[in-house]
């Protein structure tokens, strides 16, 4: 495999573009293909095996393209198919997400947690054994919040009508002292100025984004697929919904 080939990322939309952000920013000379499949968003409302399937189809078209490694920069994609990826592709470095759990919980003892992200991940084994290795060291709520993906979907990031959303999910824990919340889903990162205006601007909000970028860097080196040419790397943007899709990309990307 040339170490020129891209970088494969991929998510169920838009959302895994708050993932490529850090990635460019991490590893400037690495190429990159970003898949977002925009016609089939949200994936956190549908069937284990629907969302498996789906993201064997895009992996395999980002592999037909020639990608060296693959990020599935979706957490409802990993808990539904990391397995079967590293399985179907043994040789291919396949890194997955979960929420950031940990440097929230490490911040500080004994805090309170809130972890929004989709139903399906927040239901799964892979996020119900993550809890339980952090449950003594914090309390932990989950929140599943699915309509954040449709908003930034449609592009909608900040807004009265997502503003009361966030407020009425936040109802249940308003008068309860909350340290953190850990953003357990890659569209969320798009709405942060929302979900800090509601949440109130003295809790620590948590994403996945700056230890996946240490986590790739890692992966490439150990596999020697670090890109060494110096070039500043290139980003190509492909989504199910067509141009429409790539257009909404490349905006959040560059904004
Ligand atoms: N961005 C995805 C995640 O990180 C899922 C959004 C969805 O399609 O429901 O979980």
């Amino acid at each position: 495999m040339m170490t020129e080939n891209p970088v494969g990322v991929l998510d169920s939309g838009v959302g895994g573009i708050s993932i490529l952000k850090a990635l460019v920013e991490f590893m400037p000379y690495e190429n990159f293909m970003y898949f977002g499949d925009s016609a089939n968003a949200p994936y956190g409302e549908k069937a284990r095996e629907e969302i498996r399937k789906l993201t064997m189809d895009n992996v395999a078209l980002l592999l037909e393209r020639g990608c060296k490694a693959i990020v599935v920069a979706c957490n409802t994609a990993t808990a539904a198919a990391i397995d079967s990826l590293r399985e179907t592709y043994p040789d291919i470095p396949m890194i997955g997400l979960e929420p950031a759990l940990k440097p929230a919980v490490l911040h500080k003892p004994n805090s309170r947690i809130i972890v929004m992200a989709t139903p399906f991940t927040l239901k799964e084994q892979k996020f119900e054994k993550l809890r339980d290795q952090y449950k003594d060291q914090a309390e932990i709520i989950s929140l599943p919040c699915p309509e954040i993906v449709r908003f930034v979907e449609r592009q909608e990031t900040y807004s009265p009508a997502l503003l009361h959303y966030l407020r009425s999910r936040f109802e249940p824990y308003r008068d309860k002292q909350i340290d953190a919340i850990v953003l357990g889903c890659t569209h969320f990162p798009f709405v942060r100025k929302a979900i800090q205006e509601v949440a109130g601007r003295d809790v620590i909000l948590y994403d996945s984004a700056l230890g996946v970028g240490r986590q790739v860097k890692r992966r490439l080196e150990e596999c020697s697929l670090l890109n060494t040419s110096g070039k500043r790397g290139q980003v190509t943007i492909i989504n199910s919904k067509g141009e429409e899709g790539a257009e909404l990309c490349r905006k959040l990307l560059y904004s």
